[in-house]
């Protein structure tokens, strides 16, 4: 069940009306991105209830997640004299709503926020629970703030502008959350026509995965425990995130979440007995849907060395969550580089997605 303030809209203009009956009309502003404030902003502007509203466009793109936009949006709030009272409705992915999120938390230490993602990783993972942030100094989600939005609306004309690649990206979102929980949402992901984001079938997955990470977030808002859980995959993700932008043959988010699922599963196999059919049912699928990064093991130690820049490690080891069987969950798992079986072991995951991708 969804809590009343995490709405799938067919009617979004009155959904909006409904939410900002609180809010006084002057102190009502839009945060786009250059993609959005073409693709998406069209389809509310004309709305009575943001007649009065004040549009802020930054440039799209996650490297635009950063200190120089987060200080055009104070400015652009101080000089149309935002405060406490005003709401910030974020038209976007995750960049939008983790930027214009971390904004509204900041600015006279907390405006209110409505997040209207534009896409399915916005949809089923940046929107909701509360997580907002820049990038800084060269490392992701740097500096942050837990800011819980007021409301996220789920609009699905939205994502019928989605191109397959960023479709498939928040798709790696929503396969994490089947292995998080049960065995028949994961089934039924696998029969989902991925080329149809805004489809009812799809839309409902998106409803069932926005209502896993909500049941996770709300008993954990702030990470102490349950909410690692989240990080399933991340860990390997990122680090091959950041491998494919070194390489200079850069992917979505999402691939690299899929291609990092693969190797954590193996590691749970390994370490835990995750059942080996259902690891090799996943890599099959992951490797028909999201293909390859070229990469080699002259690349593991860059591999590695990135894994011990994630947030959620403590100076002594990486941290994983890892699972035992499809919902079964084993939070704050820790392998140690400095040990050869452990340093051993996460080569071997690289290798066997090495392997699955036929590199
Ligand atoms: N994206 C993971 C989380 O919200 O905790």
């Amino acid at each position: 069940m969804l809590p009343a303030n995490l709405l799938f809209s067919e009617n979004l203009e009155s959904t909006l009306e409904q939410l900002l009956k609180g809010y006084a009309p002057q102190q009502r502003f839009i945060c786009c991105d250059s993609t959005t404030a073409t693709t998406c902003l069209p389809l509310i502007s004309g709305f009575d209830c943001l007649r009065d509203a004040r549009q802020v466009t930054i440039p799209a793109g996650d490297d635009h997640k950063s200190v120089e936009s987060l200080s055009l949006l104070w400015r652009f709030f101080s000089q149309e004299g935002a405060t406490r009272r005003s709401v910030l409705i974020n038209v976007g992915g995750g960049m939008v709503s983790d930027l214009g999120g971390f904004a509204a938390a900041t600015f006279k230490r907390g405006m209110d926020v409505i997040n209207l993602p534009t896409t399915i990783l916005g949809a089923v993972d940046a929107a909701v629970g509360g997580k907002t942030g820049i990038n800084f100094n060269g490392l992701k989600n740097e500096v942050g703030a837990f800011h819980q939005p007021k409301a996220v609306v789920f609009y699905a004309p939205f994502f019928a502008s989605l191109d397959q690649a960023n479709c498939l990206s928040g798709f790696a979102e929503m396969l994490k959350h089947g292995l998080l929980s049960d065995a028949a949402y994961l089934n039924s992901l696998f029969k989902l026509d991925l080329s149809q984001p805004s489809a009812p079938a799809f839309l409902e997955a998106v409803r069932r995965s926005v209502e896993i990470k909500h049941a996770i977030t709300s008993q954990d808002p702030h990470e102490k425990g349950l909410r690692k859980a989240l990080n399933l995959g991340h860990t390997m993700g990122h680090a091959l995130e950041s491998l494919s932008h070194h390489i200079q043959k850069p992917v979505l988010h999402g691939y690299a979440v899929a291609w990092g699922l693969v190797c954590e599963l193996f590691l749970a196999h390994r370490l835990l007995g995750f059942p080996s059919e259902e690891l090799s049912r996943i890599s099959a699928f992951v490797k028909i849907t999201y293909g390859s990064l070229p990469f080699t093991c002259a690349d593991y130690p860059y591999l590695l060395e990135a894994m011990t820049h994630d947030k959620k490690n403590d100076n002594k080891g990486l941290n994983f969550t890892l699972l035992a069987g499809i919902g079964d969950l084993r939070l704050d798992q820790t392998l140690y580089l400095d040990q050869t079986s452990d340093k051993a072991l996460l080569e071997a995951s690289l290798d066997y997605l090495r392997d699955i991708m036929g590199i």
